[in-house]
């Protein structure tokens, strides 16, 4: 990436008046996204309403532009970050034509918060830094976009796939088996990546955009993904998209996808690899471990956690795959155990997981560390392996759910 030439003075005003915007961020992007869908009511197909509601996606945004204008005379610092949002935004068809809503409205809104600290000099400074970084995110989305059209089997936008097997997995987690309507062939995706799937859901106002891990291999002549059916309870409503699939989509149903993104995937080379899952964060795990499991020269460790073992999926097969590669390890960790646990040789510990039972495996010190699942599950693993088990930062990876979390603790 070039470093876009930006002008002193404007420099010197963004940096100077980043403090005050940071203070009152999520109050600007709460306000930005109000008149935003005021303005653009057709933005309400793209973005998630829930996290809206829950308020996740207005500290995200927030954040990343404060973090982007206070380093904007060096931005390739910040490259990572944007590639991540950058494969979330191609995923979900964000395009270049979209930029100067965000900017024009942030703006205002800025304005509208700030009242009379937003000189006019203050407002030009951040329309021109907010132009800067935008053309970072479209120049980096333009090349993503190729690719993802470019590559054998890709394509553009949404493609129509038809569900060809649906598999019950546990009590709340299903299998969606598809392959494309047009009969053509597929990419081959990095395990550990994500589809984003357009529900169009009948008596609702908008569209749904959902994102799923590819829950198998690569090279199948399918795509499979293994959706967890989020029930509501007190205050929450059921979640929409992931009822609206289990309860109505059937074999031979259709299903829009865009091509396959997310820079959460298996490192090539030769390093042995350790896999941790809670609940349903197995899912792009289990890609990883059905491409590892084919790799007898990996060693791979897989440690699944779940409440119980009737919420737990896919433990079946992947015993079976233990059971006949000797490079592979099982281990899982149930909430709480019924009496059949004590007799399957794989569920090894009752309660949370927690330093003293990861010790007891004897990982390999010098593995690849991949972990992917619920908020506190993530922190929790990341400070054992840090912190305890001395995993340097560098092997650790790992995926959220949703909108870019801290999980240090
Ligand atoms: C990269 C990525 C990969 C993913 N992979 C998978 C995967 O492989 N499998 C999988 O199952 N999921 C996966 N997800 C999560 C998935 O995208 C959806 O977020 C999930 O299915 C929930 O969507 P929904 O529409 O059913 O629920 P939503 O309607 O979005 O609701 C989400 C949750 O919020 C609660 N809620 C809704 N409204 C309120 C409210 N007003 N107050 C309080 N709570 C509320 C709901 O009860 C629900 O529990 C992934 C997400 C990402 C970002
Ligand atoms: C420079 C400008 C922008 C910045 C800094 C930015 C930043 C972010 C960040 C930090 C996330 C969360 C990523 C994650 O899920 O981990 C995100 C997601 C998202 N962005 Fe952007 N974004 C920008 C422009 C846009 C534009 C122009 C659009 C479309 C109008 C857009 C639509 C979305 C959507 C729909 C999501 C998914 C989250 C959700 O639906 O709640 N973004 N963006």
């Amino acid at each position: 990436m070039s470093q876009p030439v930006i002008n002193e003075n404007t420099l010197e005003t963004v940096k100077a008046t980043a403090a005050v915007l940071e203070e009152r961020g999520t109050e600007i992007t709460s306000h930005f996204y109000k008149r935003m869908f005021n303005n653009h009511p057709e933005l309400l197909n793209i973005f998630n309403q829930t996290n809206q509601k829950i308020g996740r996606q207005p500290k995200a945004l927030a954040n990343t532009v404060l973090a982007a204008a206070k380093n904007i005379d060096q931005l390739e610092t910040l490259l990572p970050v944007v590639k991540n949002i950058a494969h979330k935004h191609r995923s979900l068809q964000i395009k270049p034509e979209h930029y100067p809503i965000v900017g024009e409205n942030l703006l205002a809104a800025m304005q509208e918060v700030l009242g009379e600290a937003a000189t006019d000099e203050v407002i030009t400074a951040w329309e021109e830094a907010y132009n800067v970084i935008a053309d970072v995110f479209i120049s980096v989305e333009k090349e993503m976009y190729q690719e993802a059209e470019e590559q054998d089997g890709g394509w553009e936008g949404f493609r129509t796939f038809t569900v060809v097997k649906k598999v019950p997995e546990s009590d709340v987690i299903t299998s969606f088996y598809l392959r494309p309507a047009d009969g053509g062939s597929l990419p081959l995706f990095e395990p550990g990546q994500y589809i984003t799937i357009k529900a169009d859901i009948p008596g609702e106002d908008y569209l749904h955009l959902r994102q799923y891990s590819l829950s198998d291999a690569p090279n199948r002549d399918y795509f499979r993904i293994s959706v967890k059916r989020e029930e509501g309870g007190g205050q929450a409503p059921d979640g929409i998209v992931s009822t609206f699939l289990h309860r109505h989509m059937n074999e031979g149903d259709s299903l829009e996808l865009t091509a396959p993104a997310g820079d959460f995937y298996l490192q090539e080379g030769s390093r042995p690899v350790v896999l941790i899952s809670g609940g349903v964060g197995l899912t792009p795990l289990m890609s990883m471990f059905n491409t590892l499991a084919e790799d007898p020269s990996r060693p791979v460790t897989f440690i699944q956690t779940a409440q119980s073992r009737n919420l737990h999926a896919l433990h079946e097969y992947t015993s079976r795959v233990a059971d006949i590669n000797p490079h592979v390890s099982y281990h899982v960790c149930y909430d709480t155990w019924t009496e059949a646990e004590e007799k399957d040789p794989y569920v090894q510990k009752e309660g949370y997981l927690d330093a003293e039972w990861l010790q007891s495996l004897k990982l390999d010190e010098e593995a690849d560390y991949y972990f992917c699942g619920p908020l506190p599950f993530l922190r929790a693993v990341n400070r054992i392996l840090k912190k305890e088990l001395h995993i340097p930062a560098d092997r650790l990876h790992f995926e959220f759910f949703g909108p870019a979390a801290d999980i240090e603790e």
